[in-house]
């Protein structure tokens, strides 16, 4: 099924001050090595991560829960769907970027197992640095479980 661009876009802009388009997210999400995990409630999106793995690697470009559905879990539990959507594609480790003023994010990322490997001064368009994160991913066994 196509999944709802226009709703995705919703959900972006209710989290960054530079909002994802719909085409925008569309034209993403179809390009290589793309990996889009979505979270629907009663046939709505609810949140959204946006992953780009390349061999061995995969990095999250973005991940919004809805303003309203936040502190539930949400946020944890699509990270971790994307997490394994990425392993199956061959991911071993998955980085990121994040400001240094967006604390649910940084706790998110630490809760789940990120570990801080650098800082970006001033990145963000809006002043702000970006911590660099980085995991490594449980390997799989033959069978594709967690080894
Ligand atoms: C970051 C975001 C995705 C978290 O989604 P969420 O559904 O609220 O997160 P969860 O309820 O799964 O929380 C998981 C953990 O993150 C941390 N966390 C989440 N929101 C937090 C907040 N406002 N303050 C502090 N810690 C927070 C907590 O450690 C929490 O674990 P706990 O509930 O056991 O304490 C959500 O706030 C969001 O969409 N923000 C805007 C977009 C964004 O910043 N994305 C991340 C950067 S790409």
């Amino acid at each position: 099924m196509t999944p709802d661009f226009t709703a995705l876009a919703r959900i972006h802009a209710e989290g960054f001050d530079r909002p994802w388009s719909a085409s925008e997210l569309e034209r993403l999400a179809a390009m290589d090595g793309m990996i889009l995990t979505i979270r629907p409630e009663a046939g709505e999106p609810v949140g959204f991560a946006l992953l780009q793995s390349v061999l061995d690697e995969a990095e999250v470009l973005t991940l919004a829960v809805t303003r309203t559905a936040r502190g539930h879990g949400r946020g944890r539990a699509l990270l971790e769907a994307a997490e394994s959507a990425a392993r199956e594609r061959g991911a071993r480790r998955v980085f990121l970027d994040v400001s240094d003023r967006n604390r649910a994010g940084l706790a998110l990322y630490r809760a789940a197992g990120f570990r801080e490997t650098g800082r970006r001064r001033a990145y963000y368009s809006d002043g702000s640095d970006a911590i660099l994160m980085e995991k490594t991913l449980p390997g799989l066994d033959a069978s594709g479980r967690t080894a």
